[in-house]
């Protein structure tokens, strides 16, 4: 059993502050992504997990016990039971794929019947029974890194923390690896804190995924409760694809969203809504608004700035004055650059936030 709970942890370097008032508490046996654009502190919160950083303030406890407090306390990294994957696998050149896997089990000395037989099961689960003989440079980069994974997994560790461990791989390989390790970590049942850039990664493999930009989280969720209710707008124009368009609208005190060029009944639950504030901006995903080859009641008109088919559909860039919007249609909705078309917006899938604050009011 172990728990990761991680209070007001700050980290700075020098007059970086990396990690900014972290609050996070990471269930036993959960699969918790990290999802940030670079820079913004994934790698420094893992390794300040992993004891290979201090913290500047704040405590990192695992279970019941303080690990790190920045003062008094510090458990040093071999003694938290954690095993770490890089992004660069760092595998040993000169061993084989054997005697890297066995590695963290000979330095703890752990019997060589036993290491040889928990290596033996790690490649059979990860598939890479053949390569055991093989140098790293022989190995594929997929093969590389189920190498570093199974060597990660061989003192049995309670938390495994990988650091964008699918990141140098091809994007089919990619694809891949994301279900398999999935269904490892399920397997495994270890405490899992992955970290990556790419959010479509951490929607597929998350239990629950913490959103982070300059230091601070700004939303902890499931992928649905990210998707669906993202608490403002950094959040809501990093996860999905593509991203969700954002309009600046004023509210006209008489009902309407004033885009400008063109005004929007609002719902009565908007309205109430919206009492208190002025400046607002709507979105609405691309796969949420509705596009139309004919005029039709309550749908806007646009003008096809250009369309990309992408087989199973197509994105098309709408253009109206200086208001741009994509929006998703079927394969079949073929049109040209210039084409007229109308667009309705979907109330029950809109949100609305405050511009001031860029937090989700609807
Ligand atoms: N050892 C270090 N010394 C100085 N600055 C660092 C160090 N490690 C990270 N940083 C800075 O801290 C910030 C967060 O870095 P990092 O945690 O690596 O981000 P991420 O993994 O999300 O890309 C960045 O501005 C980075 O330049
Ligand atoms: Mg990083």
């Amino acid at each position: 059993m172990v728990e990761i709970r991680l209070e007001e942890v700050t980290k700075r370097f020098g007059n970086v502050l990396a990690v900014d008032r972290i609050t996070l508490k990471v269930r036993d046996k959960e699969f918790i992504v990290l999802l940030g654009p670079s820079g913004c502190g994934k790698t420094t919160t893992l390794r300040l997990i992993a004891g290979l950083e201090k913290v500047t303030s704040g405590r990192i406890y695992f279970g019941d016990e303080l690990v790190d407090d920045g003062k008094t306390t510090y458990v040093a990294p071999q003694y938290r039971n954690v095993s770490m994957v890089f992004q660069s696998y760092a595998l040993f050149p000169h061993m084989n794929v054997f005697e890297n896997i066995a590695f963290p089990a000979r330095i703890r000395k752990l019997p060589k019947e036993e290491v040889k037989k928990r290596v033996y099961e790690l490649a059979e689960l990860l598939r890479i029974k053949d390569l055991l003989d093989r140098k790293p440079h022989e190995l594929s980069g997929g093969q590389q890194q189920r190498v570093a994974l199974a060597r990660a997994l061989m003192i049995e560790p309670s938390v495994l923390l990988l650091d964008e461990p699918l990141a140098n791989l091809d994007a089919k390989l990619r694809v891949y690896m994301r279900a398999e390790l999935k269904r490892l970590q399920k397997e495994f049942k270890c405490t899992t804190i992955y970290v990556t850039h790419d959010q479509v990664e951490a929607m597929s493999m998350a239990d629950r995924i913490v959103v982070m930009n300059q230091g601070r989280i700004q939303q902890v969720g499931t992928p649905d409760d990210l998707y669906n209710k993202p608490a403002n707008l950094f959040v809501a124009g990093f996860i999905g694809s593509p991203p969700m368009n954002f309009l600046e609208c004023s509210i006209d005190g008489k009902g309407f969203l004033d885009f400008g060029v063109f005004k929007l009944r609002m719902p009565e639950d908007w309205i109430t809504a919206v009492q208190e504030v002025g400046e607002v901006i709507y979105g609405i995903r691309p796969q949420d608004i509705r596009v139309y080859k004919k005029e039709r009641e309550g749908a806007v008109e646009f003008t096809v700035y250009v369309a990309e088919p992408l087989g199973d559909r197509i994105v098309l860039t709408l253009a109206r004055d200086n208001l741009w919007i994509k929006a998703l249609a079927p394969p079949e909705f073929t049109v040209e650059m210039g084409d007229r078309v109308w667009i309705s917006f979907d109330f029950t899938k809109a949100h609305l936030f405050d511009k001031r604050s860029e937090r989700l009011i609807i």
